[in-house]
């Protein structure tokens, strides 16, 4: 059967998370396809941000912390994350950056697990997570080493040796989802810890962390969380570790009596001691904006427009055009909320694409990559998109010399 933009029509109208829409700012005739990299502004941002802004800060200058409960903040967020990704409010945190996360809870997962000497992780994983493992592995004076394996090498490749396996569960590529809940159970069948990078997965499907069993879990706020450029990151630990887990970053706002301003470090108890700094508190306020967005939304619909905008992405692809090769695997219960295509000129394709108002982005060798954040992406959105990759690639438009320039961020 033939889709037609009345399709796509007819889809938005039986979409129940079609009016979440109306809560971001999106501009007039751009299709967004790129919230998997940086998520739109949600409508509430700026007006919030504005209020801390002036009403607290400005007004109440440092008695904020205590009166606006500003150190509260890193602790409410991580309550408000906790829905999305199958865990108990006291199990997240929102504080630091998504690569920091890492250093923290690799590290503690390796106390965990005297004795053992591998980290095991893909070659699908996010570059920053095993740059972070390597390095981590450097302060340990090299007693540890990281064991890179393709995707489906690793549950073959778990042994009596791995001390953690880290994986992330969507493929930032390819869009590839791992199956968390058989590989954790693997990882523990073998001994090991099971730690997840949820990047490309909170806010744009549920996941279900406790219920997978998962030992730690990060991700960042700035995608489908819609945070805002380099929105804080949040951290996961499951309660059975919480008591014993070593983070190894010392800060005082990890420390059992911040205020008492002891010499020595004594970690607090529960999550808070994964804590380091001094919470940004503008930030968080957007992040705040974002994760609000959620609060009325039923995942499972998430899930399922999540699935649905890919299908019919895949499908349009297919049915308009030629000459691009899906990298994504095709059912989608098997891919997160981005589909990914290979073309050996993918770079000016896909900035021929931008100058045309849809905005995907581009990964090194040759994905183009389109995400679709299920609060705000339409299935007409889909159609226009579709329409415009027909044009620049019936009329070649990527020859341009324009596109070829390659800018700092791709
Ligand atoms: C899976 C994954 N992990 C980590 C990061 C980045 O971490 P950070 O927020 O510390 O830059 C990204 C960024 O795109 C990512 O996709």
């Amino acid at each position: 059967m033939t889709i037609t933009l009345h399709t796509c029509r007819e889809m938005d109208a039986a979409d129940p998370l079609a009016r979440s829409r109306d809560g971001f700012v999106l501009p007039e005739g751009i299709v967004y396809l790129d919230g998997n990299s940086l998520g739109a502004l949600p409508r509430q941002a700026e007006e919030r941000v504005r209020t801390v802004i002036t009403r607290q800060w400005g007004q109440d200058l440092i008695k904020s912390w205590n009166v606006h409960d500003w150190i509260g903040v890193p602790a409410r967020l991580g309550g408000k994350i906790a829905r999305l990704i199958g865990a108990e409010p006291s199990e997240v945190l929102v504080a630091d950056s998504t690569s920091l996360n890492v250093f923290k809870a690799l590290h503690a997962a390796l106390c965990l697990r005297p004795g053992r000497r591998v980290i095991l992780s893909d070659d699908g994983n996010f570059p920053t997570d095993l740059y972070m493992a390597q390095g981590l592995i450097e302060q340990l004076s090299d007693s540890h080493r990281l064991e890179i394996v393709a995707p489906d090498e690793v549950a073959a490749s778990l042994n009596e040796d791995v001390a953690v396996l880290m994986l992330t569960e969507v493929d930032y590529r390819t869009g590839r989802l791992h199956d968390m809940k058989a590989l954790t159970k693997l990882a523990h069948d073998k001994g090991a810890l099971a730690f997840w990078d949820l990047c490309h997965s909170a806010g744009a499907f549920p996941v279900d962390l406790n219920g997978c069993g998962a030992d730690f879990a990060v991700g960042c706020g700035y995608k489908y969380l819609n945070g805002g450029p380099g929105a804080p990151a949040f951290i996961y630990v499951a309660e059975r570790w919480q008591g014993s887990a070593e983070q190894p970053l010392f800060g005082w706002m990890g420390h059992d009596a911040p205020f008492a301003f002891d010499l020595d470090y004594r970690p607090r108890p529960g999550i808070a001691r994964f804590l380091v700094g001094t919470p940004p508190i503008l930030s968080l306020t957007a992040l705040e904006a974002g994760l609000d967005l959620f609060a009325s939304v039923e995942l499972g619909a998430l899930r399922q427009k999540s699935g649905a905008l890919g299908d019919l992405f895949i499908a349009l692809v297919e049915q308009e055009l030629a000459g691009l090769t899906l990298a994504s695997p095709r059912p989608a219960a098997e891919r997160g909320s981005q589909v990914s295509y290979r073309h050996p000129e993918g770079y000016p394709i896909m900035q021929a694409l931008i100058a045309r108002g849809v905005i995907g982005d581009f990964r090194a060798p040759d994905i183009l990559r389109f995400g679709f954040a299920p609060l705000y992406v339409s299935f007409t959105d889909i159609w226009n998109a579709v329409a415009q990759l027909k044009a620049v690639m019936a009329a070649q438009e990527w020859q341009k010399p324009e596109f070829r320039r390659r800018a700092a961020v791709t």
